[in-house]
């Protein structure tokens, strides 16, 4: 057994510390730990290890607020006090970023900590009379229930709650055998549930479904796909959801973010950066999503155009449109790796907005964006390694990285979301 001090948090799961020269990632340490490690795998230049016991107890560790916490998989740091975690994550990205050297990195933004997320992905499990709903454990495929999840919105808990014991009754047996996974998302009043089925459904899944459905007065919609398409819609007539005080359709199928007062908070942040450029010339927003941030940032320009290649985001964003009374947004629906050598991107782009997904921008669309030329780049990242992998390309095109803003919209995990600010030099 080996003793080990933990000194900090990685951009991971991991704590990290060192062993005979090498770094060791312990899973589940606080930095100021001191612990007896079991070594799970040696490499050349680095090992894993578990903790078998704490000799020296870190201040910054707590005991978790969440039951299922770290069975379940979900989040990665719960054992860590809230201001360690955030500023763990302070460290860990301006680590990350030290070789872009942005001319001003701001403090994180904090945000609730609990209750947080309006969608909830749940994988099924069975095990002889027993069906379980939730998460995979972490680095397993054993699904672990969410019972009392900290992070999840009310809404979602109940629906959980209830379809947990609708899909443990016997009845319901050939529709949990044939469920691959289940999203749940509340947008209050609006509430979907949605069954991704392995195998389209027979006459008694059906009526199972719709069974969930009429005794949840909660959900407003219910849908049931496999790979050979839609199976079953539901609907009941709720208030629609509103956001930053207008109405948004948000199908199951589209992209909307997962923390609402994060997604605010963005909201917020955009709003100032771009008052305080002078633009003139158009606005292209790729990776558009339902347009929140698009209907948010067009007021600015004389032209936008919102680029998104899910056919339901992009639905959701001219539905909305519809209900404004002027909106000089183009809308597209196509792979953002498609617009170049267009129409849209002919004349002069004042401003690009990117808020890619985790992968970020493939190197089609980095080519691209070297012959259009924007003056302003905002660049809103979840994962702040693809960021640093991109953000070089772009400070490569003669951009000079002005600012980088980041906020804490996924507490109790390693994740965090950052939004940049570039600019061309003259
Ligand atoms: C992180 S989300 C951002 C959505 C939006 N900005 C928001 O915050 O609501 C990324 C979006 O990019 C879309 N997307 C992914 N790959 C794309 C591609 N190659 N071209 C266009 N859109 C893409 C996804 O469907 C998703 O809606």
């Amino acid at each position: 057994m080996e003793t080990v001090s933990i000194e900090r948090m990685t951009y991971g799961i991991d704590s990290l510390g060192h062993l005979n020269g090498k770094v060791v990632f312990v899973p589940y340490g606080a930095p100021g730990d001191k612990v007896k490690l079991r070594i799970t795998e040696e490499k050349n230049d680095y090992l894993r290890g578990e903790i078998e016991e704490i000799i020296e107890k870190s201040p910054e560790r707590r005991t978790s607020p969440c039951p299922n916490f770290p069975e379940c998989g979900g989040c990665h740091w719960l054992h860590l006090q809230p201001e360690a975690q955030r500023r763990e994550k302070e460290d860990a990205l301006s680590f990350i970023l030290k070789p872009l050297a942005p001319e001003r990195a701001y403090p994180m933004e904090p945000l609730p900590m609990t209750g947080y997320r309006n969608k909830m992905e749940l994988k099924v499990a069975l095990d002889g009379n027993k069906i379980t709903l939730g998460n995979y454990r972490y680095r397993s495929h054993d699904v672990v229930s969410m019972k009392g999840c900290i992070v999840q919105c009310r809404g979602n808990l109940e629906v959980y709650e209830a379809l947990d014991a609708h899909m443990n009754q016997p009845a319901q047996r050939s529709l949990a055998e044939n469920t691959k996974s289940i999203v749940l998302r509340t947008l209050a009043p609006q509430q979907h549930c949605a069954f991704y089925l392995n195998n389209p459904p027979t006459q008694e899944m059906l009526a199972a479904m719709q069974a969930f459905f009429d005794q949840t007065e909660t959900l407003s919609r219910l849908e049931a796909h496999s790979e050979m398409g839609n199976h079953l819609t539901l609907v009941r007539e709720k208030q629609p959801f509103n956001f930053m005080k207008r109405n948004w359709r948000i199908s199951p199928n589209s992209f909307f973010q997962n923390n609402l007062e994060g997604a605010e908070a963005i909201l917020h942040t955009l709003t100032s950066i771009y008052q305080s450029f002078q633009h003139k010339g158009k606005f292209i927003d790729l990776y558009c999503g339902c347009g929140t941030q698009t209907f948010l940032l067009e007021a600015f320009f004389e032209e936008a155009y919102g680029v998104e290649c899910n056919i339901s985001s992009y639905q959701d964003a001219l539905a909305y449109q519809k209900t404004r009374t002027s909106s000089k947004t183009r809308f597209i629906c196509r792979k953002a790796e498609t617009i170049f050598n267009t129409p849209m991107t002919k004349g002069i782009i004042a401003a690009l907005h990117l808020n890619p997904p985790r992968t970020g921008i493939s190197q089609r669309v980095m080519r691209g964006l070297s012959g259009i030329k924007p003056r302003l780049i905002t660049y809103l990242s979840c994962n702040p390694m693809t960021f640093r992998r991109d953000a070089k390309a772009i400070k490569q095109m003669g951009y000079k990285l002005e600012s980088v803003y980041s906020f804490d919209l996924f507490p109790g995990t390693f994740h965090m979301e950052t939004l940049s600010v570039f600019v061309r030099g003259l």
